[in-house]
């Protein structure tokens, strides 16, 4: 990463790092029985990443999985919590947030199976073939994606398994809307949504690609006062979000075209290798 780009994302996130660090506590109960189940992996798409590691990880004995820009390490306690036979990597560039992140996993009891390294995703920082599942969830559009993914895709092992969640703005009017939504927006100084040729590309780096869309009408549940909250049981809280993930999988199937307005994508994919080609 160019210079002052780092350092400007290196002050956001330390900054970051501080609230996170007054928000430290394990996974809740809800969290960790709703990412053990996945039962609505279709509607919620963090379900659906932890959906495909289930599956993924339910075929072998022992896994080892890396995520690219772990931040606070938030995904990587969750990981290590509901994927008992996994051993956790988190890498990221903020040593602050590292900091907050090792705290969270002693805090999960499970600093045995999980460690951190600070390192900027656009380098070499891992090797080759060392993964079974490499994820870069809410990463990719903080940095140049072109140089990640080959390191992205040289971290995983042959025949393993790529997952992707991103913001996506196919459309340069819903960006514009988005800068302007009288809504607080928690970004960074350097980051963008991903475009429609961002998304060709990881779908050509991949073998096998999945794409899933989410989030059209579902934006909506911006204006929801509890849609924070909704693992901790506000159930009509999840029955209006669920409504609208719905809608939402309802017009994509009949007019597939309205997918290019949702705002966000999980992509699954493979490296080229034993049974993946
Ligand atoms: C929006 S946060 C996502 C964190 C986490 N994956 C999540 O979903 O909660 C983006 C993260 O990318 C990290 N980051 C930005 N540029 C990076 C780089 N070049 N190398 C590694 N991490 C980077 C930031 O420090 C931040 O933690």
């Amino acid at each position: 990463v160019e210079g002052s780009k780092l350092e400007r994302e290196l002050t956001y996130q330390k900054e970051t790092a501080r609230r996170a660090r007054e928000a430290l506590a394990p996974v809740s109960h809800q969290v960790i029985e709703r990412y053990s189940r996945c039962r609505e992996w279709r509607y919620f798409e963090k379900e659906m990443v932890f959906h495909f590691i289930h599956e993924y990880a339910a075929a072998r004995d022992r896994i080892s999985i890396c995520e690219f820009g772990c931040g606070d390490g938030i995904n990587t306690c969750q990981v290590a919590r509901v994927v008992s036979n996994a051993d956790v990597c988190g890498l990221d560039i903020s040593p602050e947030l590292i900091g907050v992140a090792e705290d969270k996993v002693m805090a999960n009891g499970v600093a045995d199976r999980v460690k951190f390294i600070v390192g900027d995703v656009e380098n070499d920082v891992l090797g080759a073939d060392r993964f079974d599942i490499v994820l870069a969830l809410n990463i990719l559009h903080h940095v140049d994606i072109r140089k990640t993914v080959p390191k992205l895709m040289k971290a995983a092992k042959p025949g393993g398994m790529v997952v992707i969640l991103e913001p996506i703005a196919y459309s340069e009017t819903l960006q514009r809307l988005r800068d302007k939504a009288p809504v607080s927006k928690d970004v960074s100084p350097d980051e963008r949504q991903l475009n429609e040729a961002d998304v060709a590309y990881l779908l050509g780096a991949v073998s096998q690609p999945m794409v899933h869309y989410f989030n059209l009408f579902g934006r909506l549940s911006r204006l929801f006062p509890n849609r924070h909250t909704i693992d901790q049981g506000h159930s009509l809280t999840k029955v209006a979000l669920k409504a609208l993930r719905l809608v939402d999988l309802a017009l994509f199937a009949v007019i597939p075209y309205s997918q290019r307005l949702s705002g966000r994508v999980v992509i699954v994919g493979y490296k080229p290798g034993p049974g993946h080609h």
